[in-house]
């Protein structure tokens, strides 16, 4: 799949068939984040692999969707506050930048694998910390739920702004 086609084909799947995917494909994917860019090369993300049933309730209880339920693995993302590279002209903590960039890293590699992806940020942060074994530094801030999109589903289309509207050459 060459990377234009990649792009077209992520969209976020909010439906899932009850099927784990395989540990080559979740090692695939983490791979992709683990390779991914990071402020002064910090890498301060860590990636919990949420896959038994216990795990898998405990954190749907922070995103109470029936959708999100029907997911049969998470991937968890945290940053660690300590590790995080800070921009010293104005104090910006770059954490959550790195982590977008490997949690887009999984979303495009699970597509690769044929496998769908939902990027959450809309989660109950209370929740989410009870449902990991999270540090005092480390904050989660985004969670991936990972699976194969329910049969027959679609590539919906597209909803973006024009390149006019967000462009500007100056
Ligand atoms: C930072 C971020 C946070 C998001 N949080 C949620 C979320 O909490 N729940 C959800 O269903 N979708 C969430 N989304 C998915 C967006 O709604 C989705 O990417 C957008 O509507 C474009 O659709 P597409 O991903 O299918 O192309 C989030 C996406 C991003 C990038």
């Amino acid at each position: 799949m060459n990377f234009e086609t990649l792009v077209q084909r992520r969209y976020s799947v909010r439906a899932y068939q009850q099927v784990l995917p395989s540990d080559a494909e979740i090692k695939a994917v983490l791979d992709a984040a683990r390779l991914a860019p990071s402020a002064c090369n910090r890498q301060p993300w860590h990636f919990y692999v949420v896959r038994s049933q216990s795990a898998r309730e405990a954190l749907s209880a922070a995103y109470p969707r029936p959708w999100f339920a029907t997911a049969p693995l998470y991937i968890a993302i945290t940053i660690h506050h300590d590790e995080e590279w800070v921009r010293t002209s104005d104090g910006h903590r770059h954490g959550i930048v790195d982590a977008s960039i490997a949690a887009e890293h999984i979303c495009l590699a699970a597509t690769a694998a044929g496998l769908g992806t939902c990027w959450v940020c809309a989660f109950d942060v209370e929740a989410a910390r009870k449902a990991l074994p999270l540090s005092s530094d480390e904050e989660p801030v985004i969670i991936l739920p990972i699976g194969y999109p329910e049969e027959g589903a679609a590539v919906p289309e597209k909803n973006r702004k024009t390149l006019a509207e967000i462009v500007t050459e100056i």
